[in-house]
């Protein structure tokens, strides 16, 4: 267990304080995979040189509104004048990009750098930080994650954290096309940018 003490109050209170609104806001499964996903951002982010505090908050608080209803984000998207073509999306997208401002409204963080990465976790960017970068491996690879090729992407990810954006923006897209799914145009920027060879 990952016992990082907060010290830049990049969130307003302590990490054990941090865990307690996490344990009593969300399902077990998701607290779970908040912590793997900052077990797996902690490393990434010593293997590159990224600050231990942002990547714990960061990894911590990325899917913290995932669970909130279809009214409240679509409340929020009008309310705080977000882009009006979010209302045309779903909780895949929203739970990132509107998320970040649910996590300012109610854990009060407001460094940007954190709340940018939690709205790229999902669909990347063509534009990523390192931060942004570890955020949106962490959790393609964390510990509880199981599909086929999890193991080959924790292999990639701790070798290179670039060649993982980019095997994961593949399997992504690779798996949104073989099933019909929609793409968010966003992913495709991503994809532009990290996986097809310059
Ligand atoms: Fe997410
Ligand atoms: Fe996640």
């Amino acid at each position: 267990m990952c016992e990082i003490e907060y010290k830049k109050h990049y969130y307003p209170k302590s990490r054990t304080q941090l865990l307690t609104v996490l344990k009593n806001s969300l399902s077990l499964k998701r607290y779970q995979h908040l912590l793997g996903v900052e077990q797996a951002a902690l490393r990434l982010a010593k293997l590159n040189h990224e600050e231990l505090e942002k990547a714990s908050v960061a990894a911590l608080v990325h899917d913290y509104a995932k669970e909130r209803t279809t009214t409240e984000f679509k409340k929020v998207i009008l309310e705080k004048g977000l882009e009006h073509d979010l209302l045309n999306w779903n909780n895949v997208i929203w739970h990132g990009v509107v998320g970040a401002q649910i996590i300012k409204d109610e854990l009060k963080i407001t460094d940007e750098e954190i709340l940018n990465a939690v709205r790229k976790h999902t669909v990347g960017a063509a534009d990523m930080t390192r931060l942004d970068k570890i955020i949106y491996v962490a959790d393609f690879i964390e510990k509880g994650r199981t599909f086929p090729d999890a193991k080959l992407a924790r292999t990639v990810a701790y070798a290179d954290l670039d060649s993982a954006v980019s095997f994961e923006t593949k399997h992504t897209l690779q798996y949104l096309m073989s099933a019909n799914k929609v793409i968010y145009p966003a992913a495709i920027l991503t994809y532009n940018k990290w996986v097809v060879e310059n």
